[in-house]
């Protein structure tokens, strides 16, 4: 997709997202609505959910609110793209999740990735984003930076 198509996209769906969501304090709902607004908006957007940092385990992401196909119920940090992303607290875009030391496939069809730290108002780490599509090198820096910047106004305000 073109670089200009990709902006107007995400910059649409930013609005809709602020609008929809104004006021509402729920994380599941937040991760439900984000979840579900990004996957229409974007054809190359084959999986698009949250992996959470469970309460309950040191240092283990739980699946949350997704569309898609079945994704792997948890992923400790450090494992994987997703495991990367928590441990390091830093966005990771894979153009070819295969060659990914640890990639996780839960559905073999995904060929690249991004994921995105979530990070609350007080700072803490409570899950990652994780967009996963079928073609390779899908994501890119306009993906990251608009991603990222979703991710805070939506999680950290
Ligand atoms: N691709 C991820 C695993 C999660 S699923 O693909 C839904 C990873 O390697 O972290």
């Amino acid at each position: 997709m073109q670089t200009d198509q990709k902006k107007a996209l995400y910059e649409e769906a930013q609005k809709e997202l602020i609008s929809i969501t104004e006021g509402e304090t729920n994380v599941p709902a937040l991760m439900a609505t984000v979840s579900c607004v990004l996957s229409q908006k974007f054809d190359y957007y084959f999986w698009t959910g949250f992996y959470n940092v469970d309460p309950e385990k040191e240092n283990e992401l739980v699946v949350g609110p997704y569309q898609g196909t079945l994704g792997c119920l948890r992923i400790p940090f450090g494992r994987g793209v997703c495991g990367a992303a928590a441990s390091t607290r830093e966005t990771q875009v894979v153009a070819d999740v295969h060659a990914f030391p640890g990639h996780i496939a839960c559905d073999s069809r995904t060929n690249s990735e991004i994921v995105v730290p979530v990070i609350n108002a007080d700072g803490q780490l409570i899950a990652v984003l994780d967009v996963d599509s079928v073609e390779h090198n899908s994501f890119d820096q306009t993906d990251r930076i608009a991603l990222e910047t979703l991710m805070q106004r939506i999680f950290a305000q």
